[in-house]
């Protein structure tokens, strides 16, 4: 049995104060997009010059002041960091006439600036991939040349490490690193420079009009990030906690979380999501230990059976680093006053596939949940 505790606060993100130094494993997070038009109001409320800049129409002045903002929460992030911790970005670029001028304002690039000057070492980026539908996707001048402009498809997670690798000191930690390991194939997947469509996997944590007022990530975004650069009991921080889909996918990852949240008003929904993430989790959990058993299967039929076998479910795996890989699940949840949570885990079982996790889905019945959600 583990336990893990989760805590969301209403406060600005620009000081955390309630933070040690180093006492972090990871941020995983998303903020308000400069230039983007829906967090024009937050950061005018931030900084009433970014306001004045925009209405004055002086683009730059306006983008460099939001980012401004974000460098007092992004120092911050910085000094909570533990020496080895990972710091997770997701960010969009935003493309915005002002004036008569077009252009694209480079967020993500002002961003590596930001944790480069902080002293965090950047490495390999994802760059997630958002095709649209949308018949107004094509910019400018249409069939006409030279006056128009490539889509905006796709998003980036910025990937930051605070100093050199993180160390596995003693036998026990060295033991929960090798249990909090993932599976060989998933590797493969996540850790691609590349992650398509997450469209599919859109929460279903979150109503769909919260999701489009809070600009939340998908769930499967954060529980892939915490399960790549954390292990069991660690303590994920989301300084921009919005509807708290980082809780909730630490509380599925057996990680511990504390959100940072300025708009009480996506609190009523976390609360009852977070009541429901036993059998959420159950299925995000299962769903992965059958995926695999799927994957095992096909590579014994192709003549290619798996070499090494995990020793807490006995099945197959490919990797020696697999063997003691296990997986928990939440067995219950307790609010223990007003915004913080312990959750109790246990080792999760391999049983059969089970139903789409669409039990916590506030909306009417969709079409089906892809069977494959990782
Ligand atoms: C892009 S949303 C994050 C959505 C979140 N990832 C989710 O899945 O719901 C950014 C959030 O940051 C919050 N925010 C903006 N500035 C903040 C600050 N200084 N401190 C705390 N929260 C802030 C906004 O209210 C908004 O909910």
């Amino acid at each position: 049995m583990m336990e893990t505790s989760h805590v969301i606060r209403f406060s600005d993100s620009r000081s955390m104060d309630f933070f040690a130094d180093n006492s972090v494993d990871l941020v995983v997070t998303s903020p308000p997009y400069p230039m983007i038009e829906i967090w024009d109001t937050v950061f005018a409320d931030l900084d009433p010059d970014a306001g004045k800049n925009l209405e004055l129409q002086n683009g730059w002045a306006a983008f460099e002041l939001m980012h401004k903002t974000l460098d007092d929460v992004w120092q911050e992030v910085c000094r909570v960091l533990k020496p080895g911790g990972f710091a997770c970005i997701n960010i969009g670029d935003a493309v915005r006439k002002i004036g008569d001028v077009f252009c694209l304002y480079p967020n993500h690039s002002r961003i590596i600036r930001a944790f480069v000057k902080q002293g965090m070492f950047p490495l390999p980026a994802v760059l997630w991939r958002k095709q649209t539908n949308a018949p107004n996707k094509f910019m400018g001048s249409g069939m006409l040349p030279a006056g128009a402009y490539v889509t905006l498809e796709h998003e980036y997670i910025l990937i930051f490490r605070k100093g050199e690798k993180r160390l596995f000191k003693n036998p026990q930690e060295r033991e929960n690193r090798q249990e909090s390991s993932y599976f060989w194939e998933e590797r493969n997947q996540w850790f691609s420079d590349v992650w398509f469509d997450l469209k599919g996997l859109r929460q279903q944590l979150t109503d769909k009009n919260l999701r489009k007022r809070s600009g939340a990530f998908p769930f499967v975004l954060a529980y892939r990030l915490i399960n790549m650069y954390s292990v069991f009991g660690d303590t994920v921080l989301d300084p921009f906690a919005g509807t708290g889909t980082t809780l909730l996918a630490a509380m599925t990852a057996g990680r511990s979380s504390v959100g940072v949240e300025l708009e009480k008003e996506f609190y009523p929904a976390f609360e009852k999501k977070a009541a429901n993430i036993v059998p959420f989790a159950r299925q995000i959990v299962e769903t992965r230990i059958h995926d695999h058993v799927d994957f095992a299967a096909r590579r014994s039929q192709e003549g290619k059976p798996l070499k090494y076998t995990n020793e807490h479910y006995g099945f197959g795996v490919m990797t020696r680093q697999e063997i003691r890989m296990r997986l928990f699940c939440p067995v219950n949840v307790e609010e223990t006053e007003k915004g913080s949570f312990v959750v109790s885990h246990r080792q999760a079982q391999a049983c059969s596939r089970p139903d789409s996790p669409e039990s916590l889905n506030d909306n009417p019945p969709g079409p089906p949940v892809q069977k494959s959600l990782f």
